[in-house]
């Protein structure tokens, strides 16, 4: 059970890197555009996430605290990527920049929370 969390905990830091990373080429490229790769990095934290704020194996002891503002963070994260693609998808623009730097700046917070908290 224990060595499964591991696993559950090690694919959640690959969804966040997923994010991260495509974020980070987006930045590094000058496009400053929301992708799909995004999406699924975002979902795959998501999903993990939830897995992982079930206390399991039993007399585990979670921080909900910091997992209630991770989620907080995910759900405004997942709002901006949303409301950018369909932004981009109307108007063949990339998103305007500060939405396009919260996203970076959001998902950098919530690892930093989930590592010094
Ligand atoms: C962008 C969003 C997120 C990032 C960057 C992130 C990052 C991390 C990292 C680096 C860890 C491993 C370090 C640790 O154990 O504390 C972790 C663990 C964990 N995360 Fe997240 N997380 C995010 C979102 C979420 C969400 C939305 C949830 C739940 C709803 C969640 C629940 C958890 C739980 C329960 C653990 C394991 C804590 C433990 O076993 O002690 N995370 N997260």
């Amino acid at each position: 059970m224990e060595v499964l969390r591991s696993v559950v905990v090690l694919l959640h830091i690959v969804g966040f890197a997923v994010m991260f990373g495509a974020w980070v080429a987006e930045a590094a490229a000058g496009r400053f555009r929301t992708t799909r790769v995004m999406d699924y990095g975002l979902l795959v934290s998501l999903v993990t996430g939830l897995a992982l704020a079930a206390p399991w194996p039993a007399g585990i002891e979670l921080n909900y605290p910091k997992i209630g503002i991770k989620l907080v963070i995910l759900v405004v994260i997942g709002a901006l990527l949303g409301m950018g693609s369909a932004r981009q998808k109307r108007t063949g623009e990339a998103v305007p920049r500060p939405m396009f730097a919260a996203v970076g700046v959001l998902a950098f917070t919530a690892a930093a929370l989930a590592v010094i908290w």
